[in-house]
């Protein structure tokens, strides 16, 4: 897909908005995958998305791609910190992140689709039926393994060119 200056900047400003967003910033706070935490996570996932919705011939909806990748992992809670959360936090937390990401932003059906099945196949039954679904659940497995397989101790020292990586989305 090649994009427009026009369609390029629209993105980006959308992206912008989000990572300046005062609830956005909460996110922050919210650690997973080792000391890493869900606002760089999810601007990491919406980054690599995009680039690979932009590889592909056919025409895609990229601000539903965007969009949900930012606000798939919305949960805003630390499931460490709580015993009930933990046991379902994985198969849960993708309708959590709806309900908040719908109370807080005004999000269409298609965003709120791709957030629900972001969590396939460990959410073996929630197949990502759209491309766009599809792109964000691989962006966000790749990006949630490369976390995983990254010490804690390398995330804490490189955590200011994370933020700068993450800074725009081109
Ligand atoms: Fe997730
Ligand atoms: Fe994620």
């Amino acid at each position: 897909m090649n994009l427009t200056n026009e369609e390029k900047s629209k993105l980006e400003d959308i992206y912008q908005r989000f990572l300046n967003d005062e609830k956005i910033l909460k996110m922050k706070e919210i650690s997973m995958h080792r000391g890493s935490n869900t606002y760089i996570h999810s601007f990491k996932v919406a980054k690599l998305a995009i680039k690979r919705a932009l590889k592909r011939r056919k025409k895609l909806d990229l601000e539903s791609i965007l969009i949900a990748s930012i606000l798939h992992d919305y949960y805003l809670y630390d499931w460490r910190k709580n015993k009930k959360l933990k046991k379902h936090h994985a198969s849960r937390h993708p309708f959590i992140s709806v309900e908040n990401a719908k109370r807080d932003f005004d999000i269409p059906e298609s965003v709120a689709y791709i957030i629900k099945v972001h969590m396939w196949p460990y959410n073996f039954k929630m197949f990502p039926k759209s491309t766009e679904a599809r792109i964000v659940n691989n962006a966000d497995n790749i990006i949630a393994t490369k976390e995983v397989f990254t010490s804690k101790k390398h995330k804490d020292k490189n955590v200011d060119k994370y933020l700068d990586y993450i800074k725009t989305l081109f």
